[in-house]
């Protein structure tokens, strides 16, 4: 009679609300596909899950504010590829480290990287935006989500390859970024695509390019960085979900089990492609693929970023 008892907190987890920080403002790709999971995940667990938008310094203090929170599964965050890899480099002083710092749970979404502008920017195509871009980085600005975040980080990588250093304009998201675009006060962003398919699709604004290797399912017209002249950039984000570091081992599984029925269900499966989204296949959607992640994307991001002045 050794059968396999499981620990009692994980029979009961949860008993109360979940609460899911989300690093930046409300409308954004974090927040978008954080409450599209999240929402069915609270169907499974059979307890809601609250999201707490915490803005600020690119994402880090939130971070912070995660890290430093109970590690009993009912606090915990969505990350991304600058929360979790391109602060390191980027702030010497980070309150918190990425890999010692959190359990990984699940990788949510694969978030490719567009190059957007407001729908008046004179450029036609980005062949013309490169030139004009080159022609006038003292006079252009480019909208992003604070330094480290992924708008940030992804423009550094693009401006590093035209080198050119136009002037950044941060917000706390790019939900509002992408509001500012839409009225014209800002020139262009580089963003990830869930936020980009609405407006591109209500033509409020313009997308010169999608910085992967194939066009995406979701803006079949939008062509790829290579098809229009500058392959050297090529950028994907990621969201995933972490817990505080020491949150037992049985809440990760069920929080996992849990993002997975959720990336499997039909409808939600539909929002995310829908956005454009890439789906996480089953070999990424373990805790320990999403620690691969992280680790390879601080190698990754380490030597090219230089730390924030
Ligand atoms: C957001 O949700 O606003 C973003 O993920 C911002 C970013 O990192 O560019």
């Amino acid at each position: 009679l050794c059968g396999f008892v499981a620990p009692a907190e994980a029979q009961t987890y949860p008993t109360r609300s979940i609460t899911m920080i989300v690093p930046f403002a409300a409308g954004g790709p974090t927040d978008v596909i954080s409450r599209i999971v999240t929402g069915h995940m609270a169907q499974t667990l059979g307890q809601s899950i609250i999201i707490e938008n915490v803005v600020g310094a690119g994402g880090t203090t939130a971070t912070t504010r995660a890290a430093r929170a109970a590690n009993d599964g009912y606090t915990l965050i969505t990350g991304h590829m600058g929360t979790h890899a391109a602060s390191v480099p980027l702030y010497p002083k980070l309150a918190y480290h990425p890999e010692k710092d959190f359990e990984p749970v699940a990788l949510l979404a694969g978030t490719p990287i567009l190059i957007l502008a407001r729908k008046d920017f004179p450029p036609k195509d980005l062949k013309e935006f490169v030139a004009y871009v080159k022609a006038n980085a003292e006079k252009v600005n480019a909208a992003h989500a604070g330094v480290g975040s992924v708008s940030h980080v992804s423009c550094e990588l693009l401006h590093s390859i035209l080198d050119v250093k136009p002037v950044g304009v941060p917000f706390n998201g790019t939900g509002p970024a992408m509001n500012a675009l839409v009225a014209g006060q800002v020139d262009y962003m580089c963003d990830q695509i869930v936020n980009a398919v609405p407006q591109i699709n209500a033509g409020t604004i313009k997308a010169y390019a999608i910085a992967t290797a194939e066009r995406n399912p979701s803006l079949p017209n939008v062509p790829t960085t290579a098809e229009a002249g500058l392959p050297a950039f090529q950028a994907q984000a990621w969201n995933a979900m972490f817990a505080p570091k020491g949150t037992s081992p049985a809440i990760i599984a069920s929080l996992n089990a849990a993002a997975i029925k959720a990336l499997d269900d039909e409808t939600v499966k539909k929002r995310l492609l829908e956005l454009g989204s890439v789906i996480p296949g089953p070999k990424d959607r373990t805790p320990e693929a999403l620690a691969t992640l992280v680790k390879n994307e601080i190698a990754k991001w380490t030597p090219v970023l230089k730390p924030a002045t």
